[in-house]
């Protein structure tokens, strides 16, 4: 029997931050699918350096202007947030061998957990195939530049952030 499938398409993750990877995968989602939603986790773990309302807030100000996307918050197993959605289709990036032992399980526990759900992977343009939000991290906390790795608001935000936390005020 055919299961029926709605046209809305969930892109999970972190995304803390937001990279240039991430926004080229929702990119590619929208040509696919009429309606995306990009699902942040709200507990990404430790060493998190944006809070789940900032991660919403920063991703969601780069699509204001884009009625294809939605951004919205979830916790708990990402089969429930699909079918509170009616959502089926799962997106998610590959950005090389490596990612497909993860993303392989996640996609057969996800179909085991909710037998609907299907896992499209959509693989990023070649020159942000190395990029992580983990990396990004780890560049600016040392003082490094980001520019064309992340959005721009994104930047800037994670430059005063980490000039904060860094090198707080003596007095
Ligand atoms: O950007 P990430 O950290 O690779 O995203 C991972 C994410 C959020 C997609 C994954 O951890 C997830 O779906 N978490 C929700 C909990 C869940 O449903 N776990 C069961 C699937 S293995």
């Amino acid at each position: 029997m055919a299961i029926s499938r709605s046209p809305v398409a969930v892109y999970p993750g972190s995304f803390d931050p937001i990279h240039l990877g991430h926004v080229d995968i929702i990119a590619r989602a929208t040509q696919i699918f009429p309606r995306v939603v990009v699902g942040i986790l709200k507990n990404p773990g430790k060493g998190a350096l944006f809070s789940p309302e900032e991660r919403v807030e920063l991703v969601g100000a780069l699509y204001r202007h884009n009625p294809a996307v939605e951004v919205r918050a979830f916790s708990g197993l990402l089969v429930n947030f699909l079918k509170e959605l009616d959502a089926t289709i799962v997106i998610r990036g590959m950005r090389a061998v490596s990612d497909f032992e993860y993303e392989f399980q996640m996609a057969l526990m996800n179909r085991r957990l909710y037998p609907a759900a299907e896992t499209v992977f959509l693989t990023p343009k070649e020159e942000y195939t190395y990029l992580s939000s983990r990396t990004v991290k780890e560049v600016v906390a040392l003082g490094g530049d980001v520019t064309g790795l992340v959005p721009e608001p994104v930047r800037r935000v994670m430059e005063s952030r980490y000039r904060v936390t860094t090198h707080p005020p003596t007095r």
